[in-house]
């Protein structure tokens, strides 16, 4: 029988032997192993788990509510908004129902490689990347019935409560941290029994699995041990106060994935009220112009367009980058550009003038004297290793691209007043980029064979570990235009990371490093003889290690992304010149028009941003209800 339960064992012992050959950037047997991945997809037109959800008669063309994207934010609101029985939902999403194979938490590094990703490449620019192949770095973003979160890390952070009254105190009412803080509850349903759970701050029953993860390094042990001796405490970090280590915290259920299809989507697909429609790509909103109003979407399926109309609104929750894409292409962006490349102006705002994200440096590794980090080949040759996964929910699969452990510090170069507010987030990982001999995680940061050769290859078969230092608040911002009106052409993302005058950020990243080695020196990995690898990173091998320069030099030479894009469409008040959705998501100056998803979150968080994505979704269908009557 071919149950999900086989596919998932069938698949992920495949994958696995095809991953662990691929030799090269673009090898055959790399992208035989995407062929892999993909083709595990046509499990899910076998069995899918939404059969009804594809009708296309024309009545049912019109509804009340068309939501573009199916990520975190348009997931919780679909599910929301059809809580209204009277209220009629199209959910458009560009990318297909993801197979069974997704929700193996081990994969998900790969998972990069396969169709549930667009694939997008940042463009090249001076100041980072600068040792990658070709200078760019890939800005993987998920394609998927379920968005980024088929294809994330699964890392469950809310972040820190001032993220939220920052935004409210911004000029958006009603975003503050008391205001957010039910919502967390509402989403959760907590199975947290090995980090510490604050009392009060966290619920079960809700949709959203959050877990701890089952199976753990040695090391990451040592770490947490470590952190604690040189001053961390042992926090919940989604409780009281952030500051301090935990082991991670994880969006997964019974060792699982948990997508924000799977939670949102999959117990109410039933729903007679609620069309969900894969496979769609939403092209343009329609927006009358001298009204402004928005009264549906087109888009293409198979290479076919079609047309849905929205009676009341158009929500777009497309992602980070493809939310501003989406408003560009339908006349909503800097006239400037939109006149350049040839869109007609319908409301003039700076659609992707801004963007934060969280860049992280991948270069900092130490070795060991003993075996305590992860054994990818062991796991994968191990009959117990898919019996304990398949059984139980429990294994070295249920680990999730060996982040073990998250440690939330202020540096010592923080300018920020709050001392409760972290600047810098310290992952750990309980192996390196040669625990996989270079196969799958040096691709996802472009990272040359040659300088993989030259600083990982030496440690292949020892034991080491890793720290990225995470930035948080960076203050160098980026932006993103369109590289033509075709709706179909990838966007151009111009990341900018570490181009602050005064370069805070790279001074930030320094005391991080700093930081990181304090904690290593401590007894908790001493007792394992951990040791920082001082090979010189290639170009930059005229610094003296250890110097600020040669970390400047390396940290704008290796660089990584958590894929953590914001502000793109911000919320603010009319009167911010850099707002383009107000407090209640509607697009300033338009009617029948919001955006919400993390496009909208006006500045970078302390958190990772699916779980302040899923917030946004949960919030902004209250909005809604409330501005038609109905809360
Ligand atoms: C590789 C990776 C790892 C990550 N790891 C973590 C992590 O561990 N923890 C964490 O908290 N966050 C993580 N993130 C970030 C997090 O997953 C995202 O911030 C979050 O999913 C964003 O939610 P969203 O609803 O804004 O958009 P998304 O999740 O990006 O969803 C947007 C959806 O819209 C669809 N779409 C886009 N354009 C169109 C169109 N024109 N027509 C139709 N549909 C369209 C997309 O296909 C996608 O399904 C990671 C992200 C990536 C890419
Ligand atoms: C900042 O902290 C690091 C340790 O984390 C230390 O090495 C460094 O000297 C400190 N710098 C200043 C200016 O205090
Ligand atoms: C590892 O290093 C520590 C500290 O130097 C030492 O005490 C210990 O004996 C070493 N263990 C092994 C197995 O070499």
């Amino acid at each position: 029988m071919l149950t999900p339960k086989v596919a998932v064992a069938v698949c992920t012992l495949l994958t696995l032997t095809y991953v662990d050959a691929i030799t090269d950037e673009q090898g055959p047997l790399g992208r035989l192993s995407t062929a892999v991945i993909n083709a595990a997809g046509l499990l899910t037109r076998l069995v899918p788990r939404y059969p009804n959800q594809q009708g296309y008669t024309k009545e049912e063309n019109e509804f009340d509510f068309i939501i573009v994207g199916s990520g975190p934010s348009g997931a919780a609101l679909a599910n929301r908004l059809s809580e209204e029985k009277d209220w009629k939902i199209l959910l458009l999403e560009a990318g297909d129902e993801a197979s069974p194979i997704t929700e193996v938490p081990f994969l998900c590094g790969a998972l990069e490689f396969s169709k549930y990703n667009w694939g997008y490449k940042a463009e090249k620019m001076d100041g980072f990347c600068k040792g990658c192949i070709d200078g760019r770095m890939e800005w993987p973003h998920g394609k998927a019935l379920g968005g980024s979160t088929i294809i994330n890390y699964m890392i469950y952070v809310r972040g820190n409560r001032l993220d939220y009254d920052r935004w409210e105190s911004m000029g958006n009412p009603g975003w503050s941290y008391k205001d957010i803080f039910p919502y967390f509850l509402k989403s959760e349903d907590a199975h947290i029994t090995q980090t510490v759970k604050d009392a009060g701050y966290h619920e079960k029953g809700g949709y959203l699995g959050v877990s701890d993860v089952p199976f753990r390094s040695g090391a990451v042990d040592a770490f947490v041990q470590a952190a604690q001796e040189a001053g961390y405490p042992f926090v919940d970090y989604n409780g009281k106060s952030q500051i301090g280590v935990s082991y991670v915290q994880t969006n997964t259920k019974d060792g699982r994935r948990v997508s924000s299809e799977s939670a949102f989507l999959r117990p109410i697909r039933h729903r007679k009220n609620l069309v969900i429609r894969t496979g769609s790509h939403a092209t343009k909103v329609l927006i009358e112009p001298r009204s402004k109003k928005a009264y549906g979407v087109e888009y293409v399926r198979n290479g076919k367009k079609y047309k849905a109309l929205a009676r009341k609104e158009v929500i777009i929750s497309a992602g980070g980058l493809n939310s501003p894409q989406l408003l560009m292409l339908s006349g909503i962006g800097p006239k400037r550009h939109l006149q350049k490349v040839g869109i007609p102006v319908i409301k003039d705002l700076p659609v992707g003038e801004k963007m934060y994200d969280h860049a992280t440096f991948v270069g900092l590794t130490f070795t060991v004297n003993q075996s305590i980090v992860h054994k990818i080949q062991d796991y994968v040759t191990s009959p117990e290793s898919y019996a304990a996964f398949l059984k139980r929910g429990a294994g070295p699969f249920t680990q999730i691209g060996g982040v073990e452990a998250l440690t939330y510090i202020k540096t010592n170069a923080s300018d920020d007043p709050d001392p409760t507010f972290p600047d810098v987030e310290l992952i750990f990982i309980g192996g390196a980029l040669s625990t996989d001999a270079g196969v799958v995680y040096r691709r996802l940061f472009n990272i040359p064979r040659r300088t993989y050769d030259v600083l990982w290859k030496p440690l292949e078969g020892k034991p080491a570990f890793q720290v990225y230092p995470m930035l948080f608040h960076p203050k160098s911002t980026g932006y993103i235009k369109l590289r033509s009106r075709n709706p179909l052409e990838p966007p151009k993302f111009y990341p900018n990371y570490f181009s602050d005058l005064e370069n805070h950020d790279i001074k930030t990243m320094i005391a991080a490093i700093r930081e990181v080695q304090r904690i290593v020196k401590s007894p908790g990995l001493q007792k394992f003889g951990a040791q920082i690898v001082d090979t010189p990173i290639p170009g930059c091998e005229q610094h003296a290690f250890n110097s600020d320069e040669y970390w400047e030099c390396g940290l704008r030479s290796l660089i990584g992304s958590l894929y953590h894009q914001v502000a793109t469409c911000k919320m603010g008040p009319a009167e911010d010149k850099e707002a383009v959705v107000d407090a209640r998501l509607r697009v300033h100056g338009t009617k029948g028009l919001r955006v919400a998803d993390t496009s909208v979150i006006p500045l970078p968080v302390t958190a990772h941003t699916a779980e302040p994505a899923y917030v946004v979704g949960e919030k902004g269908a209250d909005l809604i209800k409330q501005d038609w009557g109905v809360l």
